[in-house]
C-alpha cells in the first residue's frame, strides 16, 4: 500500500501533531517530505524523528527529507515539489498542518493569521494543481464550530468561530470545498476538527514545544511540573460541570496520528470526494480530573489557584464521533492516563 500511495507531503512536520504523524508515517512504511518555516517549532523535530525511527528499526532510505521555508514563498513550495517529484517517488498526498493556532495571538494580528493560514494554504492548492497531487488532509479544529453548549459537537452542528484563528479554519474550509466543488472528478480532500491533543510519543523524545509561552493547558501542566511554573491558574470554578471547571475531549496525538493516516487511505481508497470528519474520542474530562490523573500517573503534585474565566471559553467541548469511528473503522485507543503520563 505504502509504495503505491507515492510520497506524502507534510506541511508543518516539526510541530507537535505534524512530527508525531511523520513518526507514524515511518513506521507505517511511507516516505515523507517535511516542509517546515520553525516560526514555532524546532528543526530539532527531524532529528527526533529519525531517532525514533532507528530505535524503531525503520529502515530511512530515501524515506525522509526536509525542506526548510514558509509556504507564504511560492516559489520555495514549486522548488520542493521540483526537487522531491525529480526522485523516484512523486509527491502524490499533501498533510497539511502548518499554521498558525494561537487564538490569543490571532485576535492582536489578524492580519497576519490571515496571511499565513489561508495565503499559504492557497499557495500549496496552486502548486499542488500545477503538479497534478490533487489529494489533501488539512489541520482543521473543533473551534470552527458556535459552541452551544451541547453535550456532543457533530459535524452538522452549527459554525461559527469567535476569533480570527477559527475565522481562517472555517474558510480555509470553505476554499477547499469549492475547489473540490469545481474540479469534483480528481480532489480527493478531508478536513479534521480536531478536539483538544494531548500527550506525547512514547519515546519521550517528540512532544509539544511550542517557541514561546503557551497558551494551551496541557504545556503548561507540564511547565508546573518541571517547576518552570509555579502553579497552574484555572480558569473558573463556576461553571455548571460536574465539579465546577470547564470539561474538553482530550485526545492523545498518536490516536489523532492515526486518524490522519486511517483517512489517507480511505480517500485513497474510494472516488473522489470531500470530506469533514471531528477528530476526538467523545469522552468528556473537567480541568480538575485532567490534573488528577496527571497527579496520579507521574506522582507529583501540580499545584494550582482558582482564577477567574478566561474570556470567550467554553464550558463543555466534546466531540460527538461517530461519523469518523464508523467512516475510518477505528477508534482511539489511547487513555487519559497515557495521555499524562506520555506527555509528561
Ligand atoms: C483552545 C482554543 C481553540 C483551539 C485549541 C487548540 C480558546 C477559547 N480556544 O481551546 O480554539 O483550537 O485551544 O489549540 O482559546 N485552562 C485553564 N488554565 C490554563 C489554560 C487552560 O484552566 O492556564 C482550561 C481552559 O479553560 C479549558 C481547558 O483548560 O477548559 C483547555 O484549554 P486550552 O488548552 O486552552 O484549549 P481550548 O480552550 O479547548
Amino acid at each position: 500500500m505504502s509504495n503505491e500511495m507515492g510520497k506524502i507531503l507534510v506541511t508543518g512536520g516539526c510541530g507537535f501533531i505534524g512530527s508525531h504523524t511523520s513518526v507514524l508515517l515511518l513506521k507505517l512504511g511511507y516516505s515523507i517530505t517535511i516542509i517546515d518555516s520553525n516560526s514555532n517549532s524546532s528543526p530539532k523535530s527531524i532529528k527526533r524523528i529519525t531517532e525514533i525511527a532507528s530505535m524503531e528499526s525503520i529502515v530511512l532510505e530515501n524515506k525522509i527529507s526536509f525542506h526548510h521555508g514558509d509556504l507564504l514563498d511560492y516559489k520555495f513550495i514549486e522548488n520542493v515539489f521540483d526537487i522531491e517529484n525529480s526522485k523516484f517517488n512523486k509527491i502524490n498526498y499533501v498533510i497539511h498542518f502548518a499554521g498558525l493556532k494561537s487564538v490569543k495571538e490571532s485576535t492582536n494580528y489578524p492580519i497576519n493569521y490571515w496571511d499565513t493560514n489561508l495565503v499559504g494554504t492557497i499557495n500549496l492548492l496552486k502548486v499542488m494543481q500545477k503538479n497534478e497531487c490533487k489529494n489533501l488532509i488539512f489541520s482543521s479544529s473543533a473551534t470552527v464550530y458556535s459552541h452551544k453548549e451541547k453535550e456532543f459537537i457533530s459535524e452538522k452542528d452549527p459554525l461559527k468561530p469567535s476569533n480570527p484563528y477559527g475565522n481562517s479554519k472555517l474558510a480555509i474550509e470553505s476554499f477547499l470545498r469549492d475547489v473540490y466543488e469545481s474540479y469534483n472528478e480528481n480532489w480527493r480532500i478531508a478536513c479534521l476538527r480536531y478536539f483538544n491533543p494531548i500527550g506525547a510519543h512514547p519515546s519521550g523524545l517528540l512532544g509539544e514545544d511550542p517557541c514561546g509561552i503557551p497558551n494551551n493547558i496541557f504545556p503548561l501542566i507540564n511547565n508546573v511540573a518541571s517547576g518552570q511554573k509555579e502553579f497552574l491558574e484555572i480558569f473558573g470554578d463556576d461553571w455548571n460541570t460536574s465539579d465546577g471547571t470547564c470539561i474538553r475531549d482530550y485526545i492523545h496525538v498518536m490516536d489523532l496520528a492515526m486518524a490522519h493516516i486511517k483517512t489517507m487511505e480511505l480517500i485513497n481508497s474510494e472516488k473522489p470526494q470531500y470530506l469533514i470528519m471531528n477528530v476526538g474520542t467523545g469522552i468528556g474530562t473537567s480541568v480538575l480530573e485532567l490534573i488528577k490523573t496527571f497527579e496520579k500517573v507521574n506522582h507529583l503534585k501540580i499545584p494550582f489557584k482558582i482564577t477567574s474565566r478566561r474570556e470567550g471559553d467554553f464550558k463543555n467541548v466534546v466531540a460527538d464521533n461517530s461519523f469518523s469511528y464508523s467512516l475510518l473503522k477505528w477508534k482511539a485507543e489511547l487513555s487519559l492516563e497515557d495521555m499524562c503520563r506520555d506527555g509528561w
